[in-house]
């Protein structure tokens, strides 16, 4: 079957990249569609597709990907914090934050930015958070706010005693923190989106742009930077980088945060966890890769001082440590030393790969990349930042090959 007149639809409609998703993804949503309809064939669906608005929303509904959990990206969170407090003491008490959660899905990562804030010690009433999203159902769960453990991932769940009560169906988030969030449904697609222009002092993007092809990130990234207030903060996915700086913004440089801010005319407002290099689009700073971070993050807790004989694991966790701190000389000497010591691993080389990225050699980082995903073919982030760099050197097609296959990998571990 190939149906690419709803191909179409939906990349018009919510800007879907049908291969982003895989074609037998939508296909399958496409029979349960018709099935549900009792349609006929193909042909009379898509007559009713275009009588139907409630239709239309349905089979959005069966397309997208809701994927979401609290506290994803911890470090972005705890820069969000950081970055409020500062952001308050500019505005000194002219208005709250505005904050913009685009797409909110479920409501983990608005109320996450909540919690963030009022565990910093944020008023309840010196922020507001808004959260949109496309999917009428994922906003109707967003508003109920009960949780079951798939919203509950890593092993720092503190937050869940602090902010939710514990009930038979799973975990209710507390009112003090659900009244700091209102959840709308709408398109990042959408023209009046503009009426919002320039409101937001922070805005959270992430995990729609792998979604969209490489026209339609551009188009959004239009989108976000207008949403923006002048010295507002746009938070992306790991991969995003060098698509922002083709528009003029920036890294703030704050490590594994992947928060942006316009291209400054002065100084930048916060000091880089390292020096970056030349390159226009430089990577975030380091983070650890997926593959292991529980492991990781273990492992950098219970790391001796000093560094004794190392194991495998001791070296990976100091790599990560260092990295994570901003030590670039140091992590890549571990690097090297683990590659000597060690049977190559993909995870060593996407970690050089980035530490080339941030210093603005392009030419290395491609080269570890590359190594790293012929150790690893689906390493996803070994593909999702090869795949930036490559669209920043022009080379979309490319990219967006290496994109494609980074989604299909992260739909494969998710399974
Ligand atoms: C994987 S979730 C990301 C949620 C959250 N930002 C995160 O990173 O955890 C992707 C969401 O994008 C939403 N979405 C897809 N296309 C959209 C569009 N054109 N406008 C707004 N939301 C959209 C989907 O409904 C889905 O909830």
């Amino acid at each position: 079957m190939s149906e690419q007149r709803f191909f179409r639809f939906l990349q018009e409609r919510i800007g879907l990249d049908v291969e982003s998703v895989g074609v037998p993804m939508v296909e399958r949503a496409l029979r349960q569609r018709c099935a549900a309809l009792e349609a006929a064939d193909m042909d009379d669906y898509w007559v009713r597709l275009q009588q139907s608005a409630d239709e239309q929303l349905a089979l959005i509904e069966a397309v997208i990907v809701p994927e979401t959990w609290f506290f994803r990206y911890p470090e972005s969170f705890t820069a969000l914090a950081g970055l409020a407090h500062k952001r308050l003491a500019e505005l000194a008490g002219e208005r709250p934050l505005r904050l913009l959660s685009l797409p909110s899905s479920t409501g983990e990562e608005p109320y996450s930015m909540a919690m963030a804030l009022l565990d910093a010690g944020i008023a309840p009433t010196a922020f507001h958070i808004d959260g949109i999203d496309i999917s009428p159902s994922s906003v109707a769960k967003g508003e109920q706010a009960l949780y079951g453990r798939n919203s509950f991932r890593g092993s720092d769940l503190a937050f869940r005693e602090r902010h939710f009560h514990a009930l038979d169906e799973g975990h209710v988030l507390d009112a003090r923190v659900r009244q700091r969030v209102s959840l709308h449904v709408g398109n990042v697609l959408d023209p009046a989106l503009a009426r919002r222009n320039g409101q937001y002092d922070f805005v959270f993007c992430r995990n729609l742009l792998i979604y969209f092809d490489v026209t339609t990130q551009q188009r959004v990234f239009e989108v976000l930077k207008g949403l923006a207030h002048a010295q507002g903060v746009l938070f992306i996915g790991p991969a995003e980088g060098s698509l922002l700086a083709r528009l003029g913004m920036r890294p703030l440089g704050i490590a594994q945060s992947f928060a942006y801010v316009r291209q400054p005319e002065g100084p930048p407002p916060v000091a880089p966890a390292r020096a970056l290099g030349s390159r226009p689009a430089p990577a975030q700073p380091v983070r650890p890769a997926p593959a292991a971070p529980r492991a990781l993050r273990t492992a950098v807790a219970t790391l001796p001082g000093s560094e004794p004989a190392e194991s495998e694991s001791e070296l990976l966790a100091s790599i990560a440590r260092q990295a994570n701190a901003g030590d670039s000389a140091q992590a890549r000497a571990s690097c090297q030393r683990y590659l000597r010591q060690f049977t190559p691993k993909a995870q060593v080389y996407y970690w050089l790969g980035l530490l080339s990225d941030t210093e603005g050699d392009a030419r290395q980082a491609l080269t570890h990349y590359r190594k790293a995903l012929y150790l690893e073919p689906q390493h996803p982030e070994a593909l999702l930042h090869l795949a930036t760099l490559l669209a920043a050197q022009g080379d979309d097609v490319g990219a967006r090959r290496l994109q494609e296959r980074a989604a299909r990998a992260g739909r494969e571990s998710e399974r």
